[in-house]
């Protein structure tokens, strides 16, 4: 009979090796490294003796896997236009963000359409999870709650069940008997999302699980799920403000980059009729310092502000005063606006930020963040109705923004009255009316257009 094989792996990060060490050579902790059996065949036992085929391509019937709705319309746009069966989601955030919040209207919305919905709630108890359906409003006798974070004991009940949904709330706290280590390990998340996929693949259920990320974003501990799931979600926005944006960083089944807007209220999360106009609202002063862009998200354009705040002082760490757009371009801006528009900041310390908690990472905004920064550093507002777009090269020339036409169509619609664009894109908008466009090639001429008049 074949021999099992030992092999031994570190309960921090999960780097395997065939011997024992007193220290992971991976992360380096000490007495870290558990061993594991592993059959010989891998622990996969094949009951199927039938030997496997190769199909044309031009054979393979088109799947016909109909998706289930969520119930909840920006949660379907997110996952490619509902829920796949035996797609396995993962939702990840903040602590206190509004993960279990929005499962448990998805459980209620699909429950109340008769289909059979499993939550396990590893970290609530059961009265916990009641006390919040009450609060919005979520009953429905085809809901099934199991207060458990035991695998072993989890298993039977979803067997039993059958449930059309299954959700996981969360993955750090069920966990297997089989593994030593704690629940919220690398080992044990890894090891309880395997098990996880295979009876969902098995099954064909769909399955949702949620994650707490760390405050520097990664999933606490099982980065490594990302690539044992079909989709990955994350909320962003702050626990202390009300808007709450769901992004999709991974999707099997669909597009990613979308965006989901919702506000946490009374009774829970309220999805967002006009997201492109909600970020409009909370342009706040007409200060020196703030700056409108249209940002796509996704297949959406948002409006959004970006302020800037250019101060004596070094506060230090770059990633520290810069939120919601990429550090690194803020870094070459600074130095492009020192260098081509003649403006001395090199010394000072910038913050930047979008308001409403709001991330944009594409290069097209970099015309909004250097009007920020030349705004707040000269002390001079700009125009509420003017929005600022273009991607800067490092010799400070704008560059082409890509989809124009969708960008300007929102701005009109939303009530702004100017565009200031890439003279590259003037060929793109030549059908546009009803608000006046600016096209420039450069980041001084946009200086001297908007600071000297
Ligand atoms: P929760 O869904 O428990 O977060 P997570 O599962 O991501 O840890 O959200 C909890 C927060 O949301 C908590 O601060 C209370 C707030 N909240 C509301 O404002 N309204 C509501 O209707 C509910 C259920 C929660
Ligand atoms: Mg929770």
């Amino acid at each position: 009979m074949a021999k099992d094989k030992i092999i031994y792996f570190c309960q921090e990060c999960g780097h395997e090796t065939a011997q024992w060490m007193g220290k992971c050579p991976e992360c380096f902790s000490w007495n870290s490294l558990i061993e594991k059996k592993i059959s010989k065949n891998n622990g996969l036992k094949s009951t199927d003796t039938k030997p496997i085929s190769a199909e044309s391509l031009t054979e393979i019937p088109i799947s016909n896997a109909s998706r289930i709705s969520s119930g909840i319309r920006e949660i379907d746009i997110l996952m490619g236009g509902g829920i796949v069966p035996g797609a396995i989601t993962l939702i990840g955030g903040e602590p206190g963000i509004g993960k279990s919040t929005l499962l448990l209207q998805i459980a209620g919305r699909m429950a109340s359409l008769n289909q059979k919905v499993l939550y396990i709630s590893a970290e609530e108890s059961l009265s916990q999870l009641k006390m919040r359906s009450i609060r919005i409003g979520v009953d429905s006798k085809d809901l099934f709650i199991v207060s458990s974070g035991e695998m072993e004991k989890i298993i039977p009940v979803i067997k039993d069940l059958n449930p059309s949904l299954l959700i996981f709330d969360s993955i750090q706290a069920v966990y297997t008997s089989d593994l030593p280590s704690s629940p919220g390990s690398i080992t044990q998340v890894r090891e309880t999302t395997s098990i996880i996929v295979n009876h969902a693949k098995n099954h064909n259920i769909p399955v949702i699980i949620t994650g707490h990320v760390t405050k520097d974003g990664s999933l606490a501990g099982p980065k490594t799920l990302e690539h044992m799931v079909d989709t990955v979600l994350y909320f962003e926005g702050s626990r202390d403000k009300e808007i709450r944006i769901v992004r999709s960083v991974k999707n099997r089944f669909g597009n990613v980059n979308e965006i989901g807007v919702f506000i946490m209220g009374e009774k829970g999360l309220k999805e967002v009729n006009d997201p492109a106009s909600l970020f409009l609202k909370e342009i706040s002063s007409s200060g020196p310092g703030s700056a409108v862009t249209a940002a796509l998200e996704g297949n959406r354009v948002i409006i959004a502000e970006i302020q800037a705040l250019v101060t004596e002082g070094n506060y230090g760490n770059i990633s520290r005063t810069i939120d919601g757009v990429d550090p690194s371009s803020v870094l070459r801006l600074k130095a492009v606006i020192e260098r081509f528009a003649g403006l001395q900041i090199a010394d000072k310390e910038i913050f930047v930020n979008v308001t409403g908690g709001l991330k944009i990472f594409e290069p097209a905004v970099d015309l909004t963040v250097a009007m920020a920064i030349a705004s707040s550093f000269k002390n001079i507002p700009l125009n509420k109705d003017s929005i600022f777009l273009g991607e800067i090269s490092l010799l400070g020339e704008l560059k082409r923004i890509s989809q124009p036409v969708k960008r300007i169509q929102q701005a009109k619609r939303l009530g702004l009255k100017t565009v200031i664009l890439p003279k590259a894109n003037q060929n793109d908008c030549k059908k546009m009316t009803g608000i006046e466009l600016v096209f420039i090639d450069s980041l001084d001429t946009a200086f001297n257009l908007v600071f000297t008049q």
